[in-house]
């Protein structure tokens, strides 16, 4: 675990193994021009020789040969400093750390940035930003490596700045939004063989004893006696039981209102009887990510205590096909008692949603956000960095996406076109699982709208895309990302 804190932006102070120094428009810091004094010019001979103008991704490693308090410098670019790129110091300080852990060093330190744009953005926000970089950028997951390749050396973070208190306060909450994020991404990269319907029921139990948490676990019988029906033909085809999650944060006082996150939570989508191919499946452990993403939000609230109630729901099941599987033209009845055709089994997460929505709004939130690996269609539509929002309610909608902005993560709306919805109806259910062959994402969250109060203001993200990642980021490992969590943190800290 690495320890945060603040240091005074006085170099004789400095006593470090790793210094970031930041560069703009060519030009280095207060702070690091007199390292370069101290260093004998050195920086500045580097700046012009190598043509550093202080580009986003510039990085360049030096040592200092004792000259100074800090063993080694790395200057990194503070890219456009007049339009500040939001991303930036996460990006930084993720570097900084990997640098660290590279060099197998203990301390590191990295100087604020305070120039240009960047004195606009609020002190803690900056702090958050850097503390998130640095825990993201940490992350590996190697619970299942014998030998264990990735040593972390780094414990200690010092920011310098001529801000404490402010930026320590950004410091401490950054802490905790990434390692909300960190545990999502360890209950999507942890195999589906382990990571069964009962397992994250069992890791929700674990959150749900934390301070003002508290947790219901419905199994099987429940589910049938509630009438979950689609959810439940979903699961028929696997010997994993299905578990319903349902974690509760109260604050102390009276809640301002009352918010549920509803996650899809297939733990492996084979497809059904409707099967994938075997590509297609390689990364279906990932389809849980909805529900990782809002059991690890819940596990934050515990620390941060916003003033509201906030539900968290989601239906655990793995969908696999079997003598036992639903089969296409199958018709299920969902627990608000509309009957669904299901002609594709592989469109099985609306299925959960809709009995997940439905059981949901018994607890009568004042709004509604449900997070789901959809659509391979959001991720044609909007590639692998950037998830779909859709629904009926337009501030709504607006707000998530501004969270998205402060988080560092993508979401783009997508009208919803109610023309489409004849492509769902069936000739003898109420409707069908799946639409048209076109606007596939679009059929999704028309199908979830089916379940949802036409009153209820909700918003539905499609994370089909930014859940995973093939390739490695600049603060995350190739695997689950944890996406939507940090975003789910900011929009309910605003409420
Ligand atoms: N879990 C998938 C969606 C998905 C696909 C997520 C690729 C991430 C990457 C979902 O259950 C699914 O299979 N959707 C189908 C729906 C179709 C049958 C209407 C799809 O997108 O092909
Ligand atoms: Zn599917
Ligand atoms: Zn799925």
């Amino acid at each position: 675990m690495m320890k945060f804190s603040t240091k005074k932006l006085q170099l004789s102070q400095v006593k470090t193994d790793l210094l970031g120094l930041s560069v703009s428009k060519g030009q280095l810091s207060t702070l690091g021009k007199e390292v370069d004094r101290k260093l004998g010019g050195l920086l500045s001979k580097i700046l012009k020789r190598e043509d550093l103008k202080g580009k986003a991704t510039d990085a360049r490693l030096i040592e200092t040969h004792g000259k100074i308090g800090a063993e080694n410098v790395l200057l990194f670019g503070c890219g456009e400093p007049d339009k500040p790129d939001s991303d930036l110091l996460r990006k930084a300080a993720a570097r900084l750390t990997k640098t660290g852990n590279r060099l197998k060093v203990k301390r590191i330190a990295m100087e604020d940035v305070t120039v240009g744009g960047w004195k606009k953005i609020a002190t803690a926000t900056r702090g958050q930003m850097i503390s998130e970089g640095a825990i993201l950028g940490n992350y590996t997951f190697d619970l299942y490596k014998t030998a264990k390749n990735s040593k972390k050396t780094v414990e200690d973070f010092a920011v310098l700045t001529a801000e404490g208190a402010r930026l320590e306060n950004g410091l401490k909450q950054g802490v905790v939004f990434a390692e909300a994020t960190n545990s999502a991404r360890d209950y999507i990269n942890i195999p589906a063989c382990d990571m069964t319907p009962k397992r994250m029921a069992d890791e929700a139990r674990k959150v749900g004893k934390l301070p003002r948490l508290s947790v219901k676990i419905l199994g099987k019988a429940e589910i049938q006696r509630l009438g979950m029906g689609c959810y439940l033909a979903v699961s028929s085809g696997s010997v994993e039981p299905p578990y319903f999650i349902h974690l509760i944060y109260k604050p102390a006082g009276r809640p301002k209102k009352r918010v549920a996150i509803v996650g899809k939570g297939v733990t492996f989508d084979s497809g059904g009887l409707s099967l994938k191919t075997a590509q297609g499946m390689e990364t279906m452990k990932d389809d849980m990510s909805g529900a990782a993403a809002v059991v690890s939000v819940m596990r934050a609230l515990s620390v941060l205590k916003p003033r509201i109630e906030v539900h968290a729901f989601a239906a655990m099941t793995e969908n696999m096909p079997s003598g036992s599987a639903d089969k296409p033209g199958d018709i299920a009845k969902t627990m608000n008692g509309k009957t669904v055709e299901i002609l594709n089994t592989d469109a099985e997460g609306r299925l959960t949603l809709a009995d997940a929505v439905a059981y949901a709004q018994k607890q009568k939130p004042d709004l509604l956000v449900d997070v789901a690996t959809l659509t391979g269609a959001c991720v044609i539509a909007l590639g692998d960095l950037c998830s779909g929002i859709l629904g009926n309610n337009d501030e709504l909608i607006q707000k998530l996406i501004a969270c998205g902005k402060e988080a560092g993560e993508k979401i783009w709306q997508l009208p919803l076109i109610d023309e489409y919805r004849d492509e769902l109806k069936s000739p003898i259910a109420d409707l069908k699982n799946i639409g048209g062959r076109w606007g596939g994402t679009n059929n999704g969250a028309l199908f979830i709208q089916e379940f949802i109060d036409s009153k209820l203001p909700w918003a539905h993200i499609d994370i089909a895309g930014p859940s995973w990642t093939e390739k490695e980021l600049d603060y995350c490992t190739r695997g689950g990302t944890g996406h939507i969590v940090r975003t789910l943190l900011h929009f309910l800290l605003q409420q």
